[in-house]
C-alpha cells in the first residue's frame, strides 16, 4: 500500500548508495507522471524528464556526476531539464487547449470573458515577458519595468536570469513531487546538483536551450547509504507569522 503524503515525505532520504535490488521501470514512469503534475509557472512546463534504464548511458551519467556512490549505485536516473526556449511552443498549447475547452455554442458572457482574457495571457503577455534577443531585449524591459514599478506594481521577472529562475523554480517543484511519489511506493531517491551539465547533455544530445535542473538518482536503499539521522536547522529559526 502507498504511504500517504506525510509518511512519504518523512521517509525520503537522500540515499548515497543503494541495493542491488532492481526497481519497476513502470513504476517510475508513473511517478514521473506525478512530476508532471507539479504546478508550474504560467502553466507553460517548460520541462522534460529523461528517464535513464539502458545500463550504458547510466554508467556515462554516473563519470559526469563525478562518480559520487549515488549514481554509481543507482538502479536508474532522472534528469529533469528546463527547456525555457520551448516557451512559444508551450504557450501555443496553451492556447489550443483553451479553443478546445471553450469549443461549445452558445458561451455564457462569463465563459466568454474568460477564453478572452486566457488568450490573451498566452498571445500578448507571455510573449512581452518572454522574448527576448541575446537578453538585452529582457534587460531593456527590466529596466523600463522598474521605472513603471515606482507608481504601481509590477512584475519584474523580465531578464535572462530571472526567467532561468522562473524556469528552474517550476522544475524544482516537479522534481519534489517526483521524489515524494518514488518514496510513496517505497522507492529511494537522491537529487543530485553535483554534475558536470555540460557533459550530461552531451550524453543526452539536449539542444542548446535545454539545462539541466538536478539528476535524480532511484534505487532501493541501503541503509549505509542514509549518512546518519536527518539534520534541519530548528523549525522556529525558519518560520515566521506574520
Ligand atoms: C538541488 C539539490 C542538489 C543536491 N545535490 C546533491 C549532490 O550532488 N550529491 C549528494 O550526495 N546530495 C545532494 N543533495 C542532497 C542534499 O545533500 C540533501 O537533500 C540534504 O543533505 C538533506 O538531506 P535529506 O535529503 O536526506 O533530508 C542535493 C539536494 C538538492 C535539493
Amino acid at each position: 500500500m502507498e504511504k500517504t503524503v506525510s509518511e512519504a515525505i518523512a521517509y525520503r532520504r537522500s540515499t548515497r548508495v543503494y541495493t542491488d535490488e532492481p526497481i519497476d521501470s513502470n513504476k517510475v514512469k508513473q511517478c514521473l507522471v506525478n512530476a508532471s503534475l507539479a504546478p508550474t509557472s504560467s502553466n507553460l512546463q517548460l520541462w522534460e524528464f529523461y528517464h535513464i534504464t539502458s545500463k550504458a548511458v547510466l554508467d556515462k551519467i554516473a563519470i559526469a556526476c563525478f562518480d559520487q556512490s549515488a549514481a554509481k549505485t543507482a538502479k536508474q536516473l532522472v534528469v529533469v531539464v528546463t527547456r525555457k526556449d520551448l516557451w512559444r511552443k508551450r504557450a501555443n498549447a496553451n492556447i489550443e487547449f483553451l479553443n478546445k475547452v471553450y469549443d461549445k455554442p452558445d458561451l455564457s458572457e462569463r465563459d466568454l470573458k474568460r477564453k478572452k482574457m486566457a488568450t490573451n495571457y498566452y498571445k500578448k503577455l507571455i510573449p512581452t515577458i518572454y522574448l527576448d534577443f541575446l537578453g538585452i531585449l529582457g534587460y531593456i524591459k527590466f529596466l523600463v519595468f522598474q521605472i513603471v514599478g515606482l507608481f504601481k506594481p509590477i512584475y519584474r521577472q523580465t531578464r535572462l536570469s530571472d526567467m532561468r529562475i522562473v524556469a528552474h523554480k517550476s522544475a524544482g517543484l516537479a522534481a519534489q513531487n517526483f521524489m515524494t511519489s518514488m518514496a510513496a511506493v517505497g522507492y529511494d531517491t537522491c537529487p543530485m546538483e553535483g554534475s558536470d551539465t555540460l557533459r550530461v547533455k552531451q550524453i543526452l544530445d539536449l539542444p542548446r536551450g535545454a539545462e539541466i535542473n538536478m539528476i535524480i538518482s532511484c534505487g532501493i536503499r541501503d541503509d549505509k547509504g542514509i549518512y546518519g539521522p536527518r539534520f534541519r536547522i530548528p523549525f522556529d529559526e525558519v518560520y515566521f507569522e506574520v
